[in-house]
């Protein structure tokens, strides 16, 4: 399985995922803030991913603490908390990742912990988030898989891939868990303006695994959906709100309205960190506005005139009567999604 993030005795290291797929990569990270800087930055992306490397890189920054006192340490423990939920909006899993470190150090704190004995739960902690991240999406995979039909022909958007996740992924792990099931199956993967995350990543972690993969633009979905050459379509989530609205790339939306116009199943696959029932509906989640420049250039190239305006929203979000299901690591859920949702938590 493909390496996203790791913890390892130097720091917490992750395959810079900006260089692939032309240069393997990999960035050591040596305190919290750096972490923070490589999640801002999308050396790592993906909200399952974004929520382990934050764990990490908490427990990174403790680690390197020199601080005595139980006040001390727990002010930059709070600190870090702070500089990590800064870093990208929209991923739920960032808050719910922190949320649970917080958690940790509530829970050994007023067991009289020392701050050397906290380090360690942290650490632990930062750990069984990226193992339960993998078994979750393993789980996906299983779930997902028996929705896939044999010889299907399966149209994602953004990655929703190993690279995205601890491993294995979530809309990916649908994938490769029909896979292992024995269904051969071929997947066309949307670009995914601005950032390429379909062209330069699923395309990569597809084809390495030796799965049939079509790159096309975005704009080329439509046509080949009315083509008939599309059978469903499978995509991750950053945050899915009470109601089953999914927040996901920009561009997930058109994409399920184009589904359902063409009667293709539209499937969002995601761990339970990605549901945030306290949120009741897509219209309260925070959308991410990135730099100007991811829109202006390709790598060096400049596109656009400069007197244009830019907008770069990163995220959109998909009502809920247009997601056929959202599969979790604990099964498959259905509309109504308010009730199957609280279900698919309890
Ligand atoms: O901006 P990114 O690359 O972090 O956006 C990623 C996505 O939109 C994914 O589909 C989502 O995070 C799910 S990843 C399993």
């Amino acid at each position: 399985m493909l390496p996203t993030v790791d913890w390892t005795a130097d720091g917490v290291v992750m395959i810079d995922q900006r260089k692939l797929p032309g240069a393997e990569v990999y960035v050591t990270c040596r305190t919290a803030a750096e972490v923070a800087k490589a999640i801002k930055t999308m050396v790592i992306r993906g909200a399952p991913a974004i929520g382990v490397a934050a764990a990490m890189g908490l427990a990174l920054g403790m680690k390197k603490s020199r601080a005595t006192g139980t006040v001390k340490f727990a002010a930059e423990f709070q600190k870090a908390c702070d500089l990590m939920a800064s870093t990208r909006p929209t991923a739920v899993n960032l808050f719910w990742a922190i949320d649970r470190m917080k958690r940790c150090f509530g829970a050994a704190a007023r067991a009289g912990a020392s701050a050397d004995e906290i380090k360690v739960r942290l650490e632990a902690e930062a750990r069984a988030i990226h193992d339960e991240d993998v078994a979750a999406c393993r789980a996906i995979g299983r779930f997902g898989g028996e929705l896939v039909p044999e010889r299907a022909r399966i149209l994602t958007h953004c990655n929703a891939g190993a690279l995205a996740t601890a491993g294995y992924g979530t809309a990916l792990g649908v994938i490769r868990g029909a896979v292992e099931l024995g269904r051969q199956v071929s997947v066309f993967a949307d670009e995914t303006r601005p950032f390429l995350q379909g062209a330069r990543l699923t395309a990569w972690e597809l084809t390495h695994d030796g799965i049939d993969t079509t790159v096309i633009t975005d704009n080329m979905a439509a046509t080949f959906m009315r083509q008939g050459l599309i059978d469903l379509v499978v995509v991750g989530a950053d945050r899915i709100a009470a109601n089953g609205d999914v927040a996901n790339k920009v561009g997930t939306y058109g994409v399920a309205v184009l589904a359902r116009e063409h009667g293709i199943p539209f499937y969002v696959a995601a761990p339970s960190s990605t549901l945030d029932l306290a949120t009741p509906s897509g219209a309260e989640i925070p959308i991410e506005e990135r730099p100007e420049r991811e829109v202006t250039h390709v790598g060096t190239t400049r596109l656009t005139p400069a007197a244009a305006k830019i907008r770069n929203p990163a995220f959109d979000v998909t009502p809920a009567r247009f997601v056929t299901a959202i599969v979790t690591e604990r099964g498959v859920w259905r509309a109504p999604y308010e009730e199957s949702l609280r279900q698919a938590t309890a």
